[in-house]
């Protein structure tokens, strides 16, 4: 058995803020999951490991779905937060705190980072053009200008880059630009923003990226940053916007991506107040407490380039590790709405446990940037097979013996030289856990509990308590494979919280506590009564994840079939209600009616392809809708002095059309708008 001991360490670890706007899905949670074992596993070898995270609050979006919403921001992120909480908490994920970016800590901290760079010249002010709304009053985010693609012509595209070539280009060079808050086209307006010298940094990064751990691919990627150049990062937006205002910059506030990170910042100082844990000992520059945070790869830029930067601009320390993850796909293909795969934390919650997704996700996570696949016929396999299967099994299936003999678990082991190979295995799979190696540690693992599978098979204690005079034997065959699956629970009590604490109440409070405890076999004592540790994965459940179509929210309604207007072009329409006079079939057609219509100072006679849905003799007397001035029609059967207005679904559905009516009161002629 190995003797050494894993140094007490004191840690800080992050992952990503959720933004206030929208549920969690499963690519929150994988994150979660995966900084949850790590800090788990941390604690349970005797580190001091803190985990902290917060709602992130800032920025446009917020603002407007706020506003569409009904709601204030400050409402919108209350409720927000505690849903993202109560899902996390599904999750098992043990926070030592979780807090606000719109927050006093994070308002302080903001300023206080940004007063510190100011008085080292890192700040610099410059005039920018940017996209403004006039009807909003407001400057747009890019992501809130729409339109055609400037190299390849694709319509409806992002401010910022083309889904389908690729390009990136500024809303300006846009075709057909429009605002997706009012529809509007946007103007072009100059305004002062505050601008972080990110280059001034480029010696300090490299220093500091040559010191710490970071994934070969985010090397590379950091290495193209450097060739292309490191450019001043604006940090200010003009109001109105949901943020802290720039202490010294009126009408000015922070970039929701200046305040986030700080946020680590505010949530820890707000844990710090409520621990009385010392502030500067994890933050301060050469603090040799140890920083860690977890993120996806879209985010790597900010946490790897800006953050750092910011950080030492501010005489603050630099993190010890970003670890970086790839995204999470469903079945092979990215999580999406309309194919039902962009799974919610709650949806998930609601049919399975948080155990099993748990498990899975860290039996697929390496250290690497691969895109991790949920394949939910793998789930259900791997669940089964592994966690049921194998894991639970060799206790479940020894527990009576131990039972039958009175409870209490023998003096000895039968096997020593096996418990020692398993208990040997802490060190190296320790090594595997803090490099983030999960899956490389669960296939370790699962190969141990086949062995313990075969220690049991092999003894086959269900046969030796068949003789009474044998049940010792049974006992002590139990007592080992007990012994193994205790040694493998200790090893997977970071991943599967839940499990772990049921078999404690089971193996005794302090049996799966410590890491190293697996250097003493659990002998003599009595145990608990067996509980249910898992049960099986039902393949019909896993389905249900997927959202039917029923479900699944209808394709976002095709705002751009038609070319955006104006509200100019709209005023040229001459809409009004008018009263159905007299209908009747037009000889030869059969899809038309002939209607003719009171405008109240004049009559008109339309033709309308309406007859597969009205009776002429029901519409005698009914209001409807008519462009009054559209350009009179040469039609076969006559001409037509308008048109009514109808709604229809799309034709190939065959769901008719129906004619838009008014509300009582209306009098022939009056003005529609
Ligand atoms: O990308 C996101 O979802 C951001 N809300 C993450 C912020 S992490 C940190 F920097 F605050
Ligand atoms: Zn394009």
């Amino acid at each position: 058995m190995s003797t050494s001991t894993v140094p007490a360490r004191r840690i800080l670890v992050t992952s990503a803020l959720p933004y206030a706007n929208g549920s969690l899905h499963l690519g929150h949670i994988i994150e979660a999951v995966q900084t949850d074992i790590w800090c788990r596993f941390q604690r349970l070898v005797g580190n001091e490991c803190l985990y902290v995270c917060a709602e992130d609050c800032h920025g446009t979006p917020i603002m407007i779905r706020a506003r569409q919403d009904g709601l204030t921001p400050e409402a919108l992120i209350t409720a927000s937060a505690a849903e993202h909480q109560r899902d996390f908490a599904g999750f098992d994920i043990a926070f030592d705190h979780f807090h606000s970016t719109h927050s006093e800590e994070n308002r302080y901290w903001s300023g206080e980072l940004y007063q510190r760079l100011v008085a080292r010249g890192s700040i610099v002010r410059r005039t920018i053009r940017q996209s403004y709304d006039e009807q909003a009053g407001m400057f747009l985010p890019d992501r809130f200008v729409r339109g055609t693609c400037p190299r390849c012509g694709t319509a409806d595209q992002y401010g910022d880059s083309c889904e389908n070539c690729g390009a990136t280009y500024s809303p300006a060079e846009l075709k057909d630009a429009v605002s997706t808050v009012t529809g509007t086209k946007p103007v072009l307006r100059d305004s002062e923003h505050l601008f972080f010298r990110l280059g001034d940094y480029e010696q300090d990064l490299k220093h500091w990226l040559a010191t710490n751990g970071l994934q070969p691919a985010v090397r590379a990627k950091l290495d193209e940053w450097f060739k292309v150049g490191l450019t001043d990062w604006d940090i200010s937006r003009d109001a109105p916007y949901f943020g802290f205002e720039i202490p010294d910059a009126p009408g000015k506030y922070f970039y929701v991506w200046f305040d986030a990170p700080i946020g680590y910042i505010g949530s820890f100082a707000a844990l710090a107040a409520k621990r009385g844990l010392d502030f500067d000992a994890y933050w301060k520059a050469g603090a040799t407490t140890e920083l860690h945070h977890f993120i996806g790869k879209d985010i790597s830029y900010f946490h790897t380039l800006f953050w750092p930067a910011v950080l030492h601009g501010a005489g603050l320390r630099r993190p010890t590790g970003v670890h970086v993850h790839g995204f999470l796909t469903v079945n092979g293909l990215k999580m999406s709405k309309s194919r039902g795969t962009n799974i919610t934390a709650r949806r998930y919650l609601d049919i399975l446990p948080a155990d099993h997704l748990r498990y899975y996700f860290a039996a697929k996570l390496g250290n690497g940037l691969d895109d991790i696949d949920l394949a939910l016929e793998d789930f259900t396999a791997r669940v089964n097979s592994d966690v049921v299967g194998k894991l639970v099994n060799i206790a479940s299936r020894c527990a009576p013996f131990i039972e039958r003999s009175g409870g209490a678990l023998a003096g000895a082991l039968p096997d020593p030289a096996l418990y020692d190979q398993f208990a040997g295995a802490a060190d190296a799979l320790a090594a595997q856990f803090e490099a983030r190696d999960y899956a490389g540690a669960i296939r370790e693992i699962m190969l141990l509990a086949d062995r313990a599978n075969q220690y049991v098979d092999a003894r086959k204690p269900w046969v030796l308590a068949k003789d009474p005079a044998r049940l010792t034997e049974a006992r002590d065959v139990a007592t080992q494979a007990i012994n193994l699956f205790r040694v493998l629970m200790t090893y997977l009590a970071p991943v599967m919280p839940g499990i772990a604490a049921r078999a404690a109440e089971w193996l005794g409070p302090d049996s799966l506590a410590h890491w190293n405890g697996v250097r003493q076999p659990l002998l003599g004592i009595t145990l608990g009564k067996y509980p249910l540790l898992a049960t099986r994965v039902d393949p019909a459940i896993v389905k249900q994840l997927i959202a039917s179509p029923a479900e699944a929210p209808a394709a976002p309604a095709k705002t751009q079939e038609k070319p955006v207007i104006s509200i100019h072009d709209f005023a040229k329409l001459d809409l009004r209600a008018a009263k159905v006079l007299a209908a009747s079939r037009v000889e030869g057609s059969d899809k038309l009616l002939q209607l003719t219509l009171d405008l109240g100072t004049e009559q008109r006679n339309v033709f309308s392809g309406i007859s597969a849905s009205y009776k002429p003799e029901d519409l005698v007397g009914r209001f409807v809708v008519m462009i009054a001035n559209l350009a009179p029609r040469k039609m076969r059967f006559g001409v037509s002095e308008g048109m009514v207005l109808c709604a229809s679904g799309p034709k190939e559905s065959g769901e008719g059309v129906f004619l838009l009516s008014v509300d009582s009161g209306v009098t022939p002629g009056m003005k529609v708008s």
